[in-house]
């Protein structure tokens, strides 16, 4: 009998292991809200917005209904739209590129570095290049935060300043991580985040939020989330959308606020333990001096083909495994014809081969760690 097939399946992100942590202070907070019965924008959306700015040291937060509304909404506010181009990597979750083409502009690709899977700086030139060639003005780029790490924010601030390029950091994957010892929400002119269960700071539903410094942007922000209201509900100035984040999901965002930087130090940990016993036979993934990753995804690479048949090996363990992403979006039939960047993006296209994710959250114990550890290492050896 092979005694493996009698193991527990091991979740890839243990979103009710939190649950349980959080039981009955998230249960009270849900309560409060089913009480007072103020379902959209209730005091504890406010409450939260505040909470969240002093996390990570913003002046403004503004909640919406999701990450990608948090995009489109700061796009909308720089006033990006038709034929504007905004540069972003090919190698990421497709809501990145999706928004530019959302608000009536034109996503252009720029590759991504193989150390940190997040954009390469050195690349911004030749997409602003390609953009104008294809009779574009390049106005913004949206660097992301992949799998947690935060991108090059000095590194793109100066190719963006040279070029004259908005800088609107998704930070969907990333949010609480730390690059040059400040945490993401400060760096650009505008960052978005995304509050989806799964992500290092998720939510029990849909939920996002534009993070900024500049008062007039957040404005803008604020009005085109409901209805691009004026100066009351029933002053319309501007066209906009429906896009609050829900009073409860705002009180359950409290709550899990108060041990998210717990939990990232718990992900570092586990990250830390992972790269020490697969470093000899994986990539395993870089983190910069001066960085802080929130982990998202724990990610390695395999070279030479032997990529999906760990994934089959650890399935047949119980232990599940995610590729993100195996198509990078410069090959999507949906973005296929969007402008890549003059120096191509190679990179993209290598690491969509050989990316594959361990399952990674604060909650993940050694005892689990070691199993996944263990299997990792025996099918690698094969
Ligand atoms: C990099 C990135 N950007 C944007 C989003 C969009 O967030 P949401 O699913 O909340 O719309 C996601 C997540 O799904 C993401 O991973």
């Amino acid at each position: 009998m092979n005694l493996r097939t009698n193991l527990q399946p091991i979740p890839f992100i243990d979103v009710a292991a939190q649950r349980r942590r959080l039981g009955p202070a998230v249960d009270a907070a849900v309560a409060r809200v089913l009480n007072h019965c103020q379902f959209i924008l209730g005091p504890e959306v406010g409450v939260f917005e505040t909470e969240l700015a002093a996390f990570c040291g913003a002046r403004h937060v503004v909640s919406c209904a999701s990450g990608t509304d948090a995009l489109v909404l700061a796009l909308r506010a720089m006033g990006i739209g038709a034929s504007d181009a905004v540069l972003c990597p090919s190698f990421t979750f497709c809501a990145t590129a999706e928004v530019a083409a959302l608000v009536g502009a034109t996503p252009v690709f720029v590759d991504v570095e193989a150390a940190t899977f997040n954009i390469d700086a050195k690349g911004i030139a030749g997409s602003v290049a390609a953009a104008k060639d294809a009779g574009l003005k390049p106005k913004a780029i949206i660097p992301v935060d992949l799998f947690g790490l935060p991108a090059d924010h000095a590194a793109i601030a100066a190719a963006a300043k040279a070029e004259n390029l908005l800088v609107l950091d998704d930070a969907a994957q990333g949010f609480g991580g730390i690059y040059d010892n400040r945490r993401l929400g400060t760096f650009g002119h505008a960052t978005a985040t995304s509050f989806f269960p799964a992500k290092p700071f998720g939510c029990y539903g849909d939920g996002g939020a534009v993070i900024t410094d500049d008062d007039a942007l957040a404005d803008v922000v604020r009005s085109l989330h409901v209805h691009g209201h004026g100066s009351n509900k029933y002053d319309n100035v501007r066209i906009g959308l429906a896009s609050r984040l829900d009073t409860i999901q705002a009180a359950i965002l409290s709550e899990k606020l108060k041990i998210f930087p717990e939990e990232i130090d718990a992900r570092n940990a586990i990250a830390r333990r992972y790269s020490e016993a697969l470093g000899d036979i994986a990539i395993v993934p870089t983190v910069p001096a001066g960085s802080i990753s929130v982990w998202a995804q724990y990610t390695i690479r395999i070279a030479g083909g032997r990529r999906d048949a760990l994934a089959v090996a650890l399935k047949s363990e119980g232990i599940p495994t995610g590729i993100y992403y195996p198509i990078p979006l410069h090959r999507q039939q949906a973005y296929k014809h969007f402008p890549v960047g003059k120096s191509g993006v190679a990179v993209s296209d290598r690491l969509a081969a050989e990316v594959i994710s361990l399952p990674m959250h604060a909650y993940l114990d050694a005892a689990t760690q070691d199993r996944i550890i263990d299997a990792t290492r025996r099918a690698l050896k094969k």
